[in-house]
């Protein structure tokens, strides 16, 4: 998630889980899959191996981390997707889902829903680069929204990315228009996971472990995407309850991580933290919307630490600023 997750928070979240391996067919509750990064964007110049390897950083869990390409021109898309190849990444995924302004105007993202032909081209020009560069060993996927302004398309939109040659098929459930809002229409789901023969994922308002499977059931999607409350619960994918204690030190060891990765403030690492306190629902850690505050509202970003270091019960060394 742009702007939100980054390869470290996503290193420390695959660790939480167990590698799956390829799904059986009916899918029993499984646990966590794969991922994939947030987008990379492809503007005036084609990305390289060097930006691909930074955006996903060190390899660090079995579980396959997917490359998020967004953009819209063909050629500099498929020398982008050849570099993530080159690069490593076991899936390249297209982004047809971004409603930000910037993809808007740069007509990529959510923008190329209005014109199914042309995401059909693009996924066909990214799939065939990846094809040749990976001598088909790595699959190109998709990630769609419902529609742009509605709805009403959406088995046309599944059919684009599916005739283009995509492996998979993500559908957020939510139009452009609708952004990030809270209700969620599942059906929109089943009509694309009954359109097309490739797997679909489903995705919007998962929030809970069960809601996975649920939507399996009544959508017919192969597997299920979780978008915001995998920031608040980072075990959402497995079924288990977790500690306050160990929340805690989930955060702590963010935090370690944030650091080792490269120069950053105390500011800056509370900053991160909060994005997620924004959002956690793991644990006791957040019980109510005061408490809530109380986290986001703690401006001095050491005393934040300090809380988080006495409900873990360990220290964060790190060493004191200068
Ligand atoms: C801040 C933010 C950044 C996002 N960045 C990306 C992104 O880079 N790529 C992508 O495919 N989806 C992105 N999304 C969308 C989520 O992956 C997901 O589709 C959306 O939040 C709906 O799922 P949810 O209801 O489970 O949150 C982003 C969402 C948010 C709120």
């Amino acid at each position: 998630m742009e702007g939100v997750t980054d390869p470290v928070f996503r290193s420390l979240v695959l660790a939480l889980h167990e590698p799956q391996g390829v799904p059986e067919d009916p899918l029993p509750p499984k646990g966590l899959g794969g991922a994939f990064t947030e987008f990379l964007r492809v503007s005036v110049h084609p990305r390289t191996e060097k930006d691909v390897r930074r955006h996903t950083g060190p390899r660090a869990s079995a579980i396959p981390v997917g490359l998020q390409l967004m953009g819209n021109d063909g050629p500099r898309m498929a020398e982008s997707a050849r570099a993530a190849v080159r690069a490593g990444a076991p899936v390249v995924d297209i982004n047809f889902g971004c409603p930000a302004k910037g993809a808007l105007k740069g007509c990529a993202g959510a923008s190329m829903l209005q014109d199914p032909g042309a995401m059909e081209s693009l996924v066909r020009t990214v799939a065939r680069a990846v094809e040749d560069e990976s001598n088909g060993s790595i699959p190109t996927t998709a990630k769609i929204r419902a529609g742009y302004d509605r709805a009403d398309r959406v088995e046309e939109l599944a059919r684009a990315v599916e005739a283009g040659g995509a492996a998979l098929l993500t559908v957020h459930c939510r139009t452009r228009a609708e952004g990030y809002c809270p209700e969620t229409d599942w059906s929109r789901l089943e009509r694309a996971a009954s359109t097309v023969s490739i797997p679909v994922c489903g995705n919007g308002g998962i929030e809970r472990f069960e809601d996975l499977e649920r939507m399996r059931q009544e959508t017919g999607c192969a597997y299920g995407m979780v978008g915001r409350a995998a920031l608040g619960d980072p075990w959402l994918f497995s079924d288990r309850t977790v500690s306050t204690q160990r929340c805690a030190e989930f955060l702590l060891d963010y935090a370690r991580a944030i650091k080792a990765s490269g120069p950053v403030s105390y500011r800056g690492i509370a900053g991160r933290l909060k994005q997620l306190l924004r959002l956690w629902t793991a644990g006791d850690l957040v019980p109510t919307e005061a408490a809530r505050k109380q986290w986001l509202t703690e401006s001095d970003p050491q005393r934040l630490l300090e809380r988080l270091e006495a409900l873990a019960g360990s220290t964060f060394l790190l060493p004191q600023p200068s």
